[in-house]
């Protein structure tokens, strides 16, 4: 029996004081193991077009046309079929010395970079499928120099990426071609913090970590933690809407960003940022920022409501038989340990065997192998109380045959190990070899089916893996194979998509669509509501600079 192994071991021990949050290790983002590049888009012939006046009316301007031979470029990668290729928008400028001697009057010579090394790394992508051209990278100090930038951009009709810690899955945070990186990182200062209400005001390009390290001298906590927050920044986290690890204790980011400051196209400064909880003053604009993926304007300043720290944190290591188990364990858990539940998180024997075999110093908990593993979090007032009642829960659990094994962390650095297992299976994916990642939000009961039915499809031709935020819905379903190949993608794709979309889900539940999934946006919106936001988009950047070929399916700029 479990609990009866665990209070003979002695395992069974609460942590003590300290939040575990802080104690996680800082997981190594410059790992980047896979080498070449990739890119599947697939031509699906969806070509979308806009009924009054649109992008790609523009294109077919006569003076365009001339250009076209000369301007022609496609986007074109490692891995990639003849039909995944994107085409430059040929409206856009290219980068003359006259650009470059602008930028250096207003942000200083040092903060126009056009070193080689890093342009490189600001060009590629945390998992170096998506790689970008750029001779330029911009890092502004304070809203008034983006303002500037974006003024000057828009007016040439420059097209620019904004970056933030660059650790984005689909291929958003770099350039497709020769796009101007705007990268905020140097807008890192904490502006305010209300201890009474738990507001925090801070620039955008603060990192998520150096947040927490901040809130932590304060009694709070961030409302969102992710794997990547020793470099991703609270811009980036908010322009994708970025959900992790605490999405099921603390709500999504339209819950919990009051307000932001952000910079259309043509330089204009939105102030929106508010700290109230409630403001019902007409349409609260804030949130088309909030997940947009910087095809609206860069954000420049968030306020965001923060939690008290908690003093009593407990996690549990479990393993379950099979996956109507981890369901039923859910319910169970949302019933029982409701107020005090702070993350339930899965993986499968595949993820857990991806992290033994590439990560160093990790060991599976629990002492037999099962076919899923469940991380299930407290986080409380009472520390008596929330132990003995995720004791008992477990206990309950055990007796019903949900539980087959577990452990209760007994102290800080055993909590960091378990997160480590689950946290360290996208570097492991990447040291494994190349990587297929989807990020589906689908019903609960669904979310195992199509990993099985990807498997029977792919054979022994790829490892099909799963893994993500179980409380939330959230599948992360990861196609891991020695090398990248059009003919594995092809088994994949649509595959994967058209069975989200057959079940009601949605193709990017916290990712984002980036590159990678702009033209799939119809699986998982309408037509109607597609048309209305590249209304959106138009309005707020008439001349489609920002981050273009993200987002919203390639048709709109290209040809
Ligand atoms: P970037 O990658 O630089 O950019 C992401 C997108 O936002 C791009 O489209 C970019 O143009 C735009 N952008 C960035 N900054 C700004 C700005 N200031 N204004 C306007 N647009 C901007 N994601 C999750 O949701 N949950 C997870 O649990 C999670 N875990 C991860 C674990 C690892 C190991 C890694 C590598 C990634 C993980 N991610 C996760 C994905 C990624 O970390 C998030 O999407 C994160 O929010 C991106 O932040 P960033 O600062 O790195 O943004
Ligand atoms: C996670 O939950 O681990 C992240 O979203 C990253 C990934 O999907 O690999
Ligand atoms: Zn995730």
């Amino acid at each position: 029996m479990m609990m009866q192994k665990l209070r003979r071991s002695g395992e069974l021990i609460r942590f003590g004081c300290k939040s575990l949050f802080t104690s996680r290790p800082n997981k190594n983002l410059v790992s980047r193991s896979v080498s070449g590049f990739v890119n599947h888009y697939k031509s699906k012939g969806k070509l979308f077009e806009l009924s009054d006046g649109n992008y790609n009316t523009e294109l077919h301007h006569p003076c365009i046309s001339r250009n076209l031979g000369m301007l022609l470029q496609q986007y074109k990668c490692f891995g990639s079929s003849a039909a995944s290729k994107i085409q430059r928008n040929p409206l856009f400028s290219s980068l003359d010395s006259r650009d470059v001697s602008y930028f250096k009057e207003i942000l200083g010579e040092k903060n126009v970079i056009e070193d080689k090394e890093r342009l490189e790394t600001a060009n590629t992508d945390w998992m170096h499928k998506y790689k970008g051209s750029s001779k330029l990278m911009l890092l502004p100090k304070n809203t008034q120099e983006v303002s500037q930038i974006l003024q000057y951009c828009d007016s040439r009709r420059l097209a620019v990426v904004p970056q933030g810690g660059n650790t984005g899955l689909v291929g958003g945070s770099v350039p497709v071609f020769d796009e101007v990186i705007i990268n905020v990182g140097l807008m890192n200062k904490v502006l305010a913090f209300d201890e009474v209400s738990g507001v925090l005001v801070c620039e955008a390009g603060c990192i998520l970590e150096n947040l927490a390290t901040f809130l932590d001298t304060k009694g709070f906590i961030m409302p969102l933690d992710l794997g990547a927050k020793g470099s991703c920044h609270i811009g980036g986290n908010v322009s994708t809407n970025a959900g992790g690890l605490r999405l099921i204790r603390y709500g999504s980011l339209h819950g919990t960003v009051l307000g932001l400051e952000a910079v259309t196209a043509n330089g204009n400064v939105l102030d929106m940022l508010g700290t109230l909880r409630k403001d019902n003053t007409g349409y609260d604009l804030k949130h088309l920022f909030i997940g947009s993926e910087g095809s609206l304007g860069i954000v420049t300043k968030v306020s965001i409501l923060t939690q008290p720290k908690l003093s009593s944190v407990n996690l549990a290591f479990i393993a379950c038989k099979d996956y109507l188990s981890c369901q039923k364990l859910l319910v169970e858990a949302k019933r029982n340990l409701g107020e005090i539940l702070s993350a339930f998180e899965f993986l499968d024997n595949n993820s857990m065997d991806l992290v033994l075999n590439h990560l160093d110093g990790v060991r599976n908990p629990v002492s037999c192998s099962e076919n899923f593993y469940i991380l299930i979090e407290t986080t409380g007032s009472d520390e008596t109380n929330d132990r003995e009642k995720l004791e008992a829960f477990l206990l309950k659990s055990l007796e019903k045959g949900l539980v087959s094994d577990g452990v209760i962390a007994q102290d800080i650095n055993q909590a960091s190990s378990f997160w480590r297992i689950r946290e360290g299976i996208t570097e492991a994916l990447q040291k494994a070899g190349a990587v297929y990642k989807y990020d589906l939000s689908l019903p609960v009961e669904e979310i195992y089916n199509i990993v099985n039915d990807l498997r029977g499809k792919l054979g022994d031709l790829a490892n099909v893996m799963g893994y993500g935020h179980l409380g939330d819905g959230n599948l992360h379903l990861n196609i891991s194979a020695a090398e990248y190949n059009d003919k594995l993608l092809g088994l994949i794709e649509p595959y994967v998509y058209e069975w989200t979309s057959k079940h009601r889900g949605s193709i990017s539940a916290e990712h984002g669509l980036g590159v990678m999934k702009a033209n799939e946006i119809f699986y998982s919106k309408s037509p109607e509501t597609v048309a209305l936001m590249a209304s959106i988009k138009k309005l707020l950047d008439p001349k489609g600079i920002l981050n273009p070929y993200k987002v919203l399916p390639h048709s709109l700029f290209s040809h």
